[in-house]
C-alpha cells in the first residue's frame, strides 16, 4: 500500500512527538498493534508514549507557548494555511489511511480529510477576526473593552470514529488563538495520529517552528489520566462516551481546568405526514448506515407519523437491500466493518435487547463475518431502555407517532441531545421543531439528515452530550481567555456605581 509509505508509516512507529522534531524513541515503551477492522490483520504497530515521554512533550509545549503566543494571530494563521495546503496534497493518501484503519468507506475517509481542510481554511480567516467588544463606560474619560489572549497548551483526546478531523477542529483553531496542542488519539487508530503528526512535522520544519502540534499516543490510564490531572493543561477537549466524558469533566473541573465535551448522541429524524419520501430515504440511509452507524451524529431513531409508517418501512427496506457491504477501500462499497469485536458484541446485545423488549426486526439483525454486520431496522418504542442508549452500530429504531406534540415529546425524551432533524413540507411543523418548544439538541435540521454537519456551524450538543461546541461559529473563544480592560484617561478617579470614598473629608 503506497499511501502508507507516502504518509511516513513504518512497520514500527513511535507514539510521542514534539512537533517538528523526531519521534521520541523510548526504550521501555510497550507496543500496540493497529488492526485492520476489515481483515483482522495487523497494519503496523506503535510504541506507546510513556509517562516520561508525556513529560518531555509537556515541557516542550510550555516552551513553545512562550514564543507562539507572541506571534501575531494573522501570522499564526499562515502556518495553518500551510497545513491546509499540505492536507490538500495528502488528501487521497490520508483519506485511504482513515478508511483502512477505521473502516469507514473511502468516500467518507476523503470527506474526513476535506473536513480538516475546511476547518483549516476557516481558521485562517478567523485568525484576522479574534474580535473583542468595546463597551461604553459609565464614567467620564474612561474606555472599556475586552480582548482575547491565548490559553496555553491544550489537550485533545479524540475518538476512533473521526481519527483525524476532530483533532483538526481543535488544533487549527487553537493554533490561530496562540495555543499549543497535545493530541492523544484513540489507541484503535494510532496510525492516523502518526500520519497527521508527520504532516505537521514537515510543515513546522519548513517554516521554522517547533512544538505547536504535538502527539502522545498511549494508554488512557497513563497519558490520558496524566493530561486530565495536569494543571499545565488549561483546557481538555474530549470526544468519546458519556461515561468517560463524565470522568473527564469531574477530574478537570476539580482543578478548575476547562473542558469541551463532545459525547454520545441518540439522534432522531421526525418524518411527518407531508414529508418527501424521495428525500427521506437517502437521508436516513446515509445517517444510519454511513460510517456503519459509528458517528456520534448517526441516525438512531425514526419517529414517523403513523400514516406514513408502511410506506417508509417498505422503501427503507428496499434501500437497505441495495447497500453494498465490503472492503471499505473498494469502489461501490457503502458500508464497511465495525471497528472491532467488542463493537460487534454491542451490536448483538442491542439486537437481543430490542427483541426482548418486543421489537420486530424489519431488516438485518445478523453478524455477517468478522467485524461485518448487517445494517438493521427494528420497530421499537421510544421508552425502551435499549432505545434510550447509544449503541455505536448501524441499528435503526422505527417509532410511530400520532400528533406533532407526541413526536416532539418522543424526540426529546432521551438522555442525549446532539443532532436532530425533521422531514416536512409543512412550514408550521418545521418552525415548531426549530422553536423553543421543539428539538432540545445542539443541532436541528429541516429536510437534511442528522449527520454530515458542515464545519462552519458550532458542533456539539446538550444534556449527556456534554454541552461542548467545536469547529465553526464562535467556538474559537473557548481556546482563549477573555480579559476586560478599563482605561482611565482623565485626571479624576471616579468610582463605579457612583460610590464616594472621600479621604479628605
Ligand atoms: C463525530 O461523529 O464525532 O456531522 C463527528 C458529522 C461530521 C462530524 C461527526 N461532520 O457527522
Amino acid at each position: 500500500m503506497d499511501f502508507l509509505k507516502e504518509l511516513g508509516i513504518e512497520k514500527e512507529n513511535y507514539g510521542a512527538c514534539i512537533g517538528g522534531e523526531e519521534w521520541i524513541k523510548s526504550p521501555d515503551s510497550k507496543k500496540i498493534d493497529s488492526i485492520n477492522p476489515a481483515t483482522g490483520e495487523v497494519i503496523a504497530s506503535v510504541y506507546q508514549a510513556t509517562e516520561a515521554d508525556y513529560e518531555k512533550v509537556l515541557v516542550a509545549s510550555e516552551d513553545a507557548f512562550k514564543d507562539w503566543k507572541k506571534v501575531p494571530a494573522p501570522v499564526r494563521g499562515q502556518l495553518v494555511r500551510e497545513m491546509a495546503d499540505a492536507l490538500r496534497e495528502k488528501k487521497d493518501a490520508l483519506g485511504s489511511l482513515v478508511s483502512l484503519e477505521m473502516g469507514k468507506i473511502k468516500q467518507e475517509g476523503d470527506g474526513e480529510v476535506q473536513e480538516m481542510i475546511d476547518i483549516a481554511d476557516f481558521a485562517v480567516g478567523q485568525s484576522r477576526m479574534l474580535y473583542g467588544k468595546t463597551m461604553h463606560s459609565e464614567r467620564n474619560d474612561h474606555r472599556m473593552y475586552e480582548q482575547w489572549h491565548p490559553l496555553g497548551p491544550i489537550g485533545v483526546i479524540s475518538a476512533f470514529n473521526f481519527p483525524a478531523a476532530v483533532w483538526a477542529w481543535n488544533a487549527f483553531l487553537a493554533a490561530i488563538c496562540g495555543d499549543i496542542t497535545i493530541w492523544k488519539p484513540s489507541s484503535s487508530v494510532p496510525l492516523c495520529g502518526v500520519a497527521v503528526q508527520n504532516i505537521c512535522n514537515r510543515v513546522l520544519k519548513e517554516h521554522g517552528y517547533q512544538g505547536i502540534f504535538n502527539t502522545v499516543i498511549g494508554r488512557g490510564s497513563v497519558v490520558g489520566e496524566r493530561m486530565l490531572h495536569d494543571k499545565r493543561v488549561p483546557l481538555v477537549s474530549f470526544t468519546g462516551s458519556t461515561k468517560m466524558g463524565r470522568h473527564v469533566s469531574e477530574v478537570v473541573a476539580e482543578r478548575f481546568g476547562k473542558t469541551i465535551l463532545e459525547l454520545g448522541g441518540n439522534n432522531a429524524i421526525i418524518v411527518d405526514e407531508t414529508a418527501d419520501m424521495d428525500m427521506v430515504i437517502p437521508a436516513i440511509a446515509f445517517g444510519a448506515v454511513g460510517t456503519a452507524g459509528q458517528r456520534c451524529t448517526s441516525t438512531r431513531r425514526i419517529i414517523v407519523q403513523e400514516s406514513r409508517y408502511d410506506e417508509l418501512v417498505k422503501r427503507l427496506v428496499s434501500a437497505y437491500q441495495q447497500v453494498q457491504i465490503g472492503d471499505p477501500l473498494a469502489d461501490g462499497t457503502l458500508m464497511g466493518p465495525l471497528v472491532n469485536e467488542s463493537a460487534v458484541s454491542d451490536f448483538q446485545n442491542a439486537i437481543i435487547r430490542v427483541i426482548e423488549a418486543g421489537g420486530e426486526i424489519l431488516y438485518g439483525g445478523d453478524v455477517l463475518e468478522g467485524n461485518y454486520v448487517q445494517p438493521t431496522i427494528a420497530s421499537a418504542e421510544n421508552h425502551w431502555d435499549i432505545v434510550q442508549e447509544e449503541t455505536f452500530a448501524p441499528i435503526l429504531y422505527i417509532i410511530k407517532y400520532k400528533t406533532l406534540d407526541e413526536a416532539i415529546a418522543f424526540h426529546n425524551d432521551v438522555p442525549q441531545g446532539l443532532s436532530s432533524a425533521m422531514f416536512t413540507l409543512n412550514v408550521q411543523n418545521a418552525e415548531t421543531f426549530l422553536s423553543s418548544v421543539g428539538s432540545d439538541c445542539g443541532i436541528a435540521n429541516i429536510n437534511i439528515g442528522t449527520s454530515g454537519a458542515e464545519i462552519g456551524g458550532a458542533f456539539g450538543g446538550e444534556k449527556e452530550t456534554g454541552g461542548g461546541r467545536e469547529s465553526g461559529s464562535d467556538s474559537w473563544k473557548q481556546y482563549m481567555r477573555r480579559q476586560t480592560n478599563t482605561i482611565n484617561w482623565g485626571k479624576e478617579l471616579p468610582l463605579a456605581q457612583g460610590i464616594k470614598f472621600d479621604l479628605s473629608s
